[in-house]
């Protein structure tokens, strides 16, 4: 006799899946990449006059108690756009405006990273954005087609994020303003669509203003969707999945937001299936029933039962995926898929973070967006790629500080195994803050990786005050603990622990332990479960070993960091003496454009593990020893140091071997024990040749290194990190462009500009080095070597091909790679 469940599973397989295939669920609903064919200028037309101002406060990056007022008083200046249909007579706008002459791209697009760096705004990365050039406002058009079969639908924009101010308009009718450069929104555009024929969508983006203390970019600079569906559909975020894991279940539970866009009432059927990763059917719910009322939205709860779940965690991301069928009648209005994960986790005032009920150390980066080459404008690929790294390294958790991410950055983290605190821009409780806050929470909540919200970071001005600090906290959190009760909420402060903030979170968010005293606030609040939010700020110059304030280098011995910050030793031992803190997140794990510190004449940060490439700096093997289980055995500095012969140069090694010998060519300079959680020092006479070091374990040799003296820079070596991809128009090989001397060896010192040029198909989309303090383009296909390295980041067309990589430089013995980029099924777009 089949039981319950099994009745039921074969009822939902038989009623939902089996009659549906792939073609079937794309009649039902669309989601259609729309990142193709936009047409881009900077600059408003002269007849836009300053209809688009918009007043805001003086200051947005952090909130004064003070500000609250001052944002009430703007709000009744401010222009209701929709209401006015701003902008209907601007000659940009208007759908019969010939936009030939822009240039046309494909999205992201990041158009700050294009501009010249500027000579000021140091902290937000000199970008050269002038108003009185007009660089700070960009036009985005398109048109597209829709069919005249899609007039019962309804129809939507989606817009992961754009950078920022935008105003957007289809066919001449203003659809609405978007302020926050981070948040991702929809735009319903069904009342305004041209069913049977072209519709022109039109884009104003002001990035003059900037949100934070770092490089923001400025554009559409990430995807843009058009969303096609039934009026009776999933409304947008319209899933919510959670689960309680006992013993060999799980208990999944399931809230679905229901839409019935149509005149009349609709008696609608639900039907939720799970299915595992290899697509198999594993429960399915029994249909409930709902009469829905035309034009409202109604959520069914709904409770299933997984056996024997695959958890999912760090080591073993085990994503489910829940299929969400409406039927309309007897007929299918819509199938909807949300990936989700089934794990526990907790945070305990004693004993720190345990996920699936077994304690995990959190050992995570904060991370800024941007990438070189691209800036703000990732393709999805180098999401991947930068996680991957930071697995590489050791590292299980990723702070999105100090913004809402990317939605594929989170897709990435849920594939790859990467816990997440997920970091809402500005604190304060107006209706503008609360409903980004809202949209973080409703877009991000089935995402297995985050384990932790943020509300903030570093409010200096309300953080401790028990009054309006600690009123907009409560706010914020209840916010949130109303949208997803599942997960504990957390605030990244720098002080006035134990006061405001800090008496409402769930958690309490460390930023660096010497701006307070942590185990005060422990003994204080021994009921509060504590991380370290951030950590560190070492800095450090890839390859580099003195300080050097003219060239804006500072050494990379892991012996800097600002008065705030630590060395990576430090903060390390710090807490692993407090295992009552779940961990911490280090600033951060790859350099980002801005913030230069301590020298304000460089351009980038150099607080990074890696740089803005995603090369590694030597501290990246401290962390592979220490969080990895890999065997570590890493030398520094490197061996080229003519003139030096005779001189005492400081040789240290990373490792997690018990102990290392040290030899110079050949001579031993003495064996040492390796004291955990720190690394070995010798002072070494220079004389040009072999270091080599030696990893024991147990007395056993189990590991040895070298880093030899070079010869001169004599060829080009081009090392992709995939040779395949797809020839899907958003792919990229990240191609590593090394200088080597005549026997294939990198040389550590070289600085020989290098030329790309890509046949057969493909593009460079953008090129970078690492390097500090450098005014070179990002986008043209030509770079400097930075002490050995550069990056050049190649794209697919979705043509398949070939793709040949050249690279050239006077000097030396040029190189050719070929990329393959493979015939695929790209993802379904709007043509
Ligand atoms: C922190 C701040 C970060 C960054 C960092 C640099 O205080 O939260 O955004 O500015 O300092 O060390």
């Amino acid at each position: 006799m089949k039981t319950q469940t099994q009745a039921c599973l074969a009822m939902t397989a038989l009623l939902v899946l089996a009659p549906l295939g792939r073609g079937d669920i794309a009649a039902v609903r669309q989601r259609l990449l729309m990142d193709s064919g936009w047409r881009f200028k900077l600059g408003d037309p002269a007849d836009a006059g300053n209809i688009f101002e918009y007043p805001e406060p003086g200051s947005l990056d952090k909130t004064r108690p003070g500000d609250l007022a001052e944002m009430a008083k703007l709000v009744p200046t401010r222009q209701d756009p929709v209401a006015l249909n701003l902008g209907a007579n601007v000659s940009y706008v208007q759908p019969p405006f010939d936009a030939q002459a822009w240039r046309q791209f494909d999205l992201p697009h990041d158009w700050v990273v294009e501009l010249p760096f500027s000579g000021h705004d140091v902290s937000h990365g000199r970008k050269g954005i002038d108003p009185k050039k007009g660089t700070n406002i960009g036009w985005y058009r398109r048109t597209f087609d829709l069919p005249a079969t899609d007039k019962n639908k309804t129809l939507w924009l989606e817009f992961d994020g754009i950078y920022r101010n935008s105003l957007i308009w289809l066919n001449g009718h203003c659809l609405g303003r978007h302020i926050s450069g981070y948040s991702s929104f929809k735009l319903d555009i069904t009342n305004h669509a041209n069913f049977g024929g072209q519709n022109t969508l039109v884009v104003r983006v002001d990035a003059t203003r900037n949100e934070g203390w770092f490089y923001e970019g400025g554009g559409i600079y990430r995807h843009v969707w058009l969303v096609k569906t039934d009026p009776v559909h999933v409304a947008h975020w319209g899933t919510y999945v959670t689960s309680t894991v006992n013993d060999a279940d799980a208990d999944v539970a399931i809230q679905t937001q229901l839409q019935n866009n149509s005149t009349q009432t609709v008696s609608a059927t639900l039907l939720s299936s799970i299915l595992d990763a290899d697509g198999r059917i594993v429960t399915g719910s029994e249909p409930a029933m709902a009469a829905l009322e035309p034009g409202k939205e109604q959520t069914i709860s709904q409770k299933m039962k997984v056996k024997s779940p695959h958890l999912w965690s760090v080591e073993t991301p085990y994503l489910y995926k829940l299929v969400t069928t409406i039927k309309r009648d007897t007929t299918v209005a819509d199938v909807y898929e949300t990936p989700f994960g089934i794990r526990t986790l907790r945070f305990d005032p004693n004993q720190g973070f345990f996920l699936n009920g077994k304690h995990v150390y959190v050992k995570g980066t904060c991370n800024h967006q941007d990438h070189a080459g691209v800036g703000s404008a990732l393709p999805d690929r180098i999401q991947y790629f930068r996680i991957e790294k930071l697995k590489e390294m050791g590292s299980n958790a990723y702070r999105t500080s100090h913004n809402p991410p990317t939605p594929e950055l989170l897709d990435a983290c849920d594939r790859l195994g990467m816990l997440v605190m997920d970091e809402n821009r500005q604190m304060d409780d107006t209706p503008e803050t609360l409903g980004q806050l809202e949209r973080l929470i409703r877009r991000d909540r089935n995402h297995p990786s985050i384990i932790i919200w943020s509300l903030g970071n570093e409010e200096f001005q309300i953080q401790g005050n028990d009054d309006i600090g600690s009123r907009i906290a409560r706010v914020m959190q209840d916010l949130v603990h109303k949208l997803d009760p599942t997960r504990p909420v957390t605030v990244a402060m720098n002080g006035a622990w134990g006061r405001g903030f800090s008496r409402v979170i769930d958690v309490m968010g460390f930023n660096y332990f010497v701006q307070g005293n942590m185990d005060k606030f422990h003994n204080e609040f021994p009921s509060k479960p504590c991380i370290g939010s951030e950590e560190a700020s070492t800095l450090c110059t890839r390859g580099a070993y003195a300080n050097d304030p003219k060239a804006c280098f500072m050494s990379a011995y892991d012996d800097n960091a600002p008065k705030w910050g630590s060395t990576t030793e430090k903060w390390w031992k710090y807490y692993l003496a407090r295992p009552w803190v779940a961990g911490a997140f280090v600033w951060t794990g790859f350099d980002y454009r801005g913030e230069p510190t301590p020298y304000n004449d460089a351009f980038s940060s150099q607080f990074g593990i890696m740089d803005t490439c995603g090369f590694p700096k030597d501290n990246f093997y401290f962390y592979q020893a220490w969080w990895s289980d890999k065997t570590v055995l890493h030398l520094l500095p490197h061996w080229n140091w003519p003139g030096k012969e005779g001189q005492e140069i400081d040789v240290r090694c990373f490792s997690n071997c018990d102990e290392v010998e040290l030899l110079l060519n050949g001579q031993s300079l003495g064996r040492q024990t390796m004291p955990l959680n720190s690394h070995l020092a010798w002072k070494v006479k220079y004389a040009p040749g072999s270091l080599v070091a030696k990893g024991f374990k147990g007395g056993k040799e189990i590991a040895s290194t070298e880093v030899a003296t070079t010869g001169a820079p004599a060829g080009i070596k081009l090392s992709p990190d995939r040779a395949i991809i797809n020839a899907d128009g958003e792919d990229v090989s990240i191609v590593t462009v090394a200088v080597v001397d005549a026997q294939g060896r990198i040389v550590p010192v070289a600085s020989d500009e290098v030329s790309f040029a890509v046949t057969g198909g493909g593009r460079i989309i953008g090129v970078g080095n690492g390097h500090p303090n450098t005014q070179e383009s990002d986008k043209l296909p030509k770079r400097t070597v930075f002490n050995g390295l550069a990056q050049v980041i190649v794209q697919s067309t979705k043509q398949p091909a070939s793709i040949i990589l050249k690279a050239t430089s006077p000097q030396l013995q040029a190189a050719e790679l070929t990329i393959e980029s493979k015939s695929c099924t790209p993802r379904p777009s709007v043509p």
